[in-house]
């Protein structure tokens, strides 16, 4: 681990940590949010997602302090575009989870080929995030369209 660039990581880290926290707060939001006839299965989607971004907080929070360094008490930007139709609350979840993907692709870039176990979570990391991503634009597609929403990871 001697090779990477501490304090690089770090921020990256907090950077990610920031973004996780922020997912746990929207998706539980959200998930108040829910009416009609889909609100059972997608609040409990939604709350599978904060809990899921609730422990990629805790996983990246214990890569920093294994780094010796202080986690962000700080969350990221948490807009309320006041708009809760499902379709409003999916697309905004796929620019978020996008933006972490990016994050984790940065956190890759810094480790790759130089910290084995840091270049490993970061992979895993990036493959939940697309598989999520993927489920997302999955969902906000017309039954019976196979193309999909968004354009594919890059
Ligand atoms: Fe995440």
């Amino acid at each position: 681990m001697q090779d990477i660039d501490r304090d690089q990581v770090v921020g990256v880290l907090n950077r990610l940590l920031e973004a996780e926290l922020a997912g746990v707060v929207r998706y539980t939001h959200y998930s108040f949010l829910v009416f009609g006839f889909g609100r059972i299965p997608i609040v409990s989607w939604l709350r599978e997602q904060a809990d899921e971004s609730l422990l990629h907080a805790q996983q990246v929070g214990e890569w920093i302090t294994t780094l010796g360094a202080y986690p962000s008490l700080a969350i990221g930007p948490l807009l309320d575009s006041h708009k809760h139709d499902i379709a409003a609350i999916l697309r905004e979840s796929l620019e978020t989870e996008s933006a972490a993907l990016k994050l984790y692709r940065e956190l890759l870039g810094q480790v790759e080929g130089r910290s084995v176990a840091l270049e490993e979570f970061a992979r895993q990391m990036i493959h939940a995030e697309e598989l999520h991503a993927a489920d997302v634009d999955k969902m906000l597609r017309k039954p019976g369209d196979v193309a999909a929403f968004a354009k594919g990871p890059g």
